[in-house]
């Protein structure tokens, strides 16, 4: 069952202990979710009268991203005005969050890359979308368009719910336990379609077999309703002013409830990691009998 591993961690900035970093690697790479009860990210007062009450701006999909490369913000309504404040303040969570990868994980320091920053506003419960994109199904991470070829999906949350209110996920089991039971029903991908779907410009790139069986894994998990109802879980809530770190290409999670949270995903190669052996490119491999390069 996948552990909660706490540290007193109340800083973005200041330095981390050998102890704390010691901990966090290790908790992070068995597959526990970290948790930094008292890590808050503070607003600034315009931030909080635009966005967090009353209306607030509309949100065109699940969750308004900023791109670090040209600092765009994509998913809003926002007019010109709004838009740098909220551009402001999400580059200000990515890099406070950096900050905290490079302090508390500093055997990531050379390797590890910045994806994207979400702010997600939206309340989670009863958000209409298919079973393939609905994330109250238990799943790992593993979009269809942005294949990672084994690298890994690290991603650092923090709930800044102004009402109190926590967010509340589920989770599931070890990726090898949820590997081995959905194994036998995935199947290699058909000849040439992965360098075709990269030619069409379908996906950033061309899938690596691993992202193919990890996409059908993260369809069978999400379409099985007998393992989303039968399979070892645990539901938890994370508190407001909380923050917290997993590997969601490894830990099967679900969001099932709250609102007003940032996400900053990071990309690590398998390499970069202290033991490569918890990779789930690195199980899969063991458990297929083959690369999956
Ligand atoms: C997810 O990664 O499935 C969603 C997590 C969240 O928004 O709380
Ligand atoms: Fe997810």
């Amino acid at each position: 069952m996948t552990d909660i591993t706490p540290l007193a961690i109340d800083s973005w900035a200041a330095p981390c202990s050998a102890q704390d970093q010691a901990a966090a690697v290790a908790a992070l790479e068995a597959g526990n979710v970290l948790l930094l009860p008292q890590l808050d990210f503070p607003l600034h007062d315009n931030e909080r009268g635009l966005y967090f009450q009353g209306a607030g701006v509309e949100v065109q999909g699940k969750n308004i991203s900023l791109n670090l490369a040209d600092h765009s913000v994509r998913g809003s309504s926002a007019d010109a005005a709004e838009l740098a404040v909220l551009r402001d303040m999400m580059v200000r969570f990515a890099t406070l969050s950096r900050t905290l990868v490079h302090g508390l994980l500093p055997g990531y320091l050379a390797t590890v890359e910045q994806g994207r920053t979400s702010f997600r506003p939206v309340e989670v419960a009863g958000r209409p979308s298919s079973w393939r994109q609905d994330d109250s199904r238990l799943h790992v991470d593993s979009f269809p368009s942005s294949p990672t070829r084994g690298k890994r999906i690290l991603r650092l949350f923090t709930n800044v719910n102004p009402h109190g209110e926590g967010r509340h996920w589920r989770l599931g089991g070890s990726f090898e336990d949820v590997a081995r039971r959905h194994l036998a029903s995935l199947h290699g991908p058909l000849w040439g379609s992965r360098q075709l779907l990269a030619m069409l410009g379908i996906t950033k790139g061309p899938r690596s077999a691993y992202d193919h069986y990890m996409l059908q894994l993260h369809d069978r998990m999400k379409a099985d309703s007998d393992y989303q109802s039968s399979a070892d879980q645990r539901s938890c809530e994370f508190a407001p002013g909380s923050t917290w770190m997993v590997y969601t290409d490894q830990v099967p999670h679900a969001a099932m409830g709250g609102r007003f949270a940032f996400e900053q995903t990071f990309y690590l190669p398998v390499a970069g990691m202290r033991d490569p052996a918890h990779s789930p490119l690195r199980v899969l491999e063991r458990l297929m009998g083959r690369e999956l390069v």
